[in-house]
């Protein structure tokens, strides 16, 4: 399931945690899921099918080639939701909940180079960003993701790539990330709302950075006429594991005490239904964005609290 990333790990930056890597992954997908049997079938399935060059057609992660269309369309549909992407395969766009692209349009502009770094990318999901930061042209970029299904994602579209770029996604947390500073950028979105002890979040990451190192943190925030920080009692936008939406003085604050250097925050968006809305891809009537916010006021959730605002930070490990 790990294609040729051992191999290719021990010629990087990240080749003394190779092996710790590799066993925590074959651990991980040796669990006992009811689901793998048939994800496994169309992973198999979908390698029947002719591969193709990657390239980046805005939103569109685009594999030029020639596919048995209805086949393919099957065994992707096997692997749903698809909430990252999108992702367009020959003629056939698997529209994700997701429109990534516009996320990497709001950071690109103020990330250092890629180019010949080593880049981890944590929460990954089915590794769309990750292929992007490979596709800078980094040494390596590493998509570390818990739940499998979206590994599986990842190998599906990946079998389909010919001469895949540098990416690679494993099934692990970043907790089971062996303590060694030696990625030059490490990307956390999406993440730090779900983690219950969020500072220790941040000095972990901190401790995965060169000295030279750069992070780059997108998460739900609040403004802070809400006060210093929502704990939600329940759900927040029907989400379960939503442990503590900050102001963003106090995300300023918890990036300081982690040690963080240079915080700079570039950009604070209100997430629109362009962005995030339900496609056939998510499954049959499933929710999204639409359902998550208030009929009568799209600034609140269901639930009454503000409506998801993202901000992204750019810092440094130092000065
Ligand atoms: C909201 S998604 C964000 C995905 C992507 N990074 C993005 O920005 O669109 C959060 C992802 O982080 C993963 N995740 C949650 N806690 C994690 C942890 N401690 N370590 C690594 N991944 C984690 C979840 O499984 C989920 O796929």
């Amino acid at each position: 399931m790990i294609n040729n990333f051992s191999k290719y790990c021990a010629s990087t930056q990240i080749s003394t945690i190779c092996t710790p890597l590799i066993q925590r992954s074959n651990q991980a997908f040796v669990v006992n899921n009811g689901n793998i049997l048939r994800w496994r079938k169309s992973l198999e399935t979908i390698k029947q099918q002719k591969a193709g060059k990657l390239n980046y057609a805005k939103p569109y992660l685009h594999i030029d080639t020639c596919i048995n269309q209805a086949t393919l369309q099957k065994s992707l549909e096997n692997l749903i939701p698809w909430r990252k992407g999108p992702y367009q395969i020959g003629n056939l766009q698997v529209d994700s909940e997701w429109r990534g692209d516009m996320k990497w349009d709001r950071l690109s502009p103020y990330i250092r180079p890629l180019k010949n770094k080593t880049i981890l990318d944590v929460g990954s999901g089915n590794g769309y960003f990750t292929y992007l930061m490979a596709m800078e042209g980094a040494d390596i970029a590493l998509g570390i993701e818990p739940f499998l299904l979206f590994n599986y994602q990842f190998q599906a579209i990946r079998c389909l790539i010919k001469d895949p770029p540098k990416a690679f996604v494993l099934p692990l947390s970043l907790e089971q990330m062996p303590d060694s500073q030696v990625f030059d950028t490490i990307f956390s979105m999406g993440v730090l709302y779900h983690q219950k002890k969020p500072l220790q979040h941040l000095h972990k990451l901190k401790n995965l950075l060169t000295k030279e190192g750069e992070l780059v943190l997108e998460t739900l925030i609040i403004d802070k006429k809400h006060g210093t920080q929502i704990i939600p009692k329940n759900r927040y936008a029907k989400m379960r594991n939503v442990y503590c939406l900050p102001s963003v003085e106090l995300l300023q604050t918890w990036l300081t005490t982690a040690g963080f250097k240079a915080i700079k925050l570039v950009d604070i968006n209100q997430t629109s239904f362009v962005e995030q809305c339900a496609t056939r891809w998510i499954g049959d009537n499933a929710q999204s964005l639409q359902d998550f916010l208030n009929p009568d006021d799209i600034n609140l959730t269901i639930e009454g609290l503000p409506a998801p605002r993202r901000a992204l930070f750019i810092c440094h490990k130092n000065v």
